[in-house]
């Protein structure tokens, strides 16, 4: 197979750019298995990727694609042979240089055979995101969690790993408590199993350290301060398995802490206290509260 497609991200006097591209074998990564893509999903990461919206790419150029599944069309691995359905997920693929779209070279450890009973697309359909939400449920079910221990919040709860984690607990018999800021998603969600729908603003403003104890356990793909609305409202002895930092994190730039000019300690310039540092009291610093705030 030669001239085959993929996306190629580069960073040059251009700028940052993502670009549609025929590429051709010599332009794949080493690898002891090459794998024809019949498959792929399109995963947070690459967004990411592909938009520029985060600094996940660092090296130049890259294909990204976390997730496919395919067929072996050559290896000189002993475990794979030409014709056998392979699957992987993110786990190394994307971050090479010159890996490929629909076509890809990689080591036999970053591929696993496709599991039987299911099929390219369905794996594809569930994906890294999938296997992520299953893991969570795991976790949970590992610190003792059972559906009579009562219900779990997911959050992000319309996202590729949130719905996953909805459908999943649901079908476990688990009472299933969604958080989405997308109210015309609440009947997708409930068609999923969720017995509640909850509106994202009531956990991402900041709240009291310990509220009420109100679910069991809880699947977060969202961090930030609703991660911590949702860890004070936890029964005792429950648990929490979380995914991600859809929201972003506690900490704005505003607030980075500034190391002190005359220890290191950490200080806060917004403060303006002049305080004694500890460490060297001859020497007035400005600030070495390091009082943290909540966003807002
Ligand atoms: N996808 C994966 O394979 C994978 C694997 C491991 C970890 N993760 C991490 O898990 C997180 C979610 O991934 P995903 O693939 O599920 O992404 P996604 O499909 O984009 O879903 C993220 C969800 O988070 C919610 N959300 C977004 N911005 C928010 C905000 N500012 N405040 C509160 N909620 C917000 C939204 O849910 P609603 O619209 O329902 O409110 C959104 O649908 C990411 O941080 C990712 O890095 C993903």
């Amino acid at each position: 197979m030669t001239g085959f497609e993929a996306i190629r991200i580069d960073k040059d006097e251009k700028g940052y750019h993502a670009d549609y591209q025929t590429m051709e074998d010599a332009d794949l990564m080493p690898g002891d298995v090459e794998i024809a893509v019949t498959h792929s999903t399109i995963n947070y990461k690459d967004g990411l990727a592909v938009t520029g919206k985060a600094p996940i790419v660092r090296r130049f150029p890259m294909v990204p694609g976390v997730d496919f599944a395919g067929r072996v069309i050559a290896s000189t691995h002993k475990d794979f042979a030409p014709g056998d359905l392979v699957v992987a997920g993110g786990c190394g693929w994307e971050r090479r240089i010159w890996a490929a779209g629909r076509k890809r070279r990689g080591f036999r450890r970053l591929a696993g055979p496709l599991p039987a009973g299911l099929s390219p697309a369905q794996a594809m359909a569930i994906g890294t995101a999938g296997l992520t939400a299953m893991l969570c449920v795991i976790a949970l079910e590992r610190h003792g969690l059972a559906p009579e221990s009562g219900a779990i919040v997911v959050t992000g709860a319309s996202g590729g790993v949130g719905s996953v984690a909805v459908a999943l607990l649901a079908r476990l018999g688990w009472r299933v408590a969604a958080v989405t800021g997308r109210p015309e998603e609440a009947d997708y969600l409930k068609g999923l199993g969720a017995q509640e729908i909850i509106d994202r603003a009531e956990l991402s403003l900041p709240g009291k350290p310990l509220q009420s104890q109100r679910f069991a356990g809880a699947v977060d793909t969202v961090g930030s301060v609703t991660l911590a609305n949702v860890l004070s409202q936890i029964q005792f002895d429950g648990a929490v398995a979380a995914c991600g930092n859809a929201q972003g994190w506690i900490c704005r730039p505003a607030w980075r802490l500034s190391s002190c000019a005359a220890c290191r300690c950490w200080a806060s310039r917004r403060c303006g206290r002049v305080l004694r540092c500890a460490a060297r009291p001859g020497r007035g610093s400005r600030a070495t509260s390091t009082r943290r705030r909540w966003p807002g």
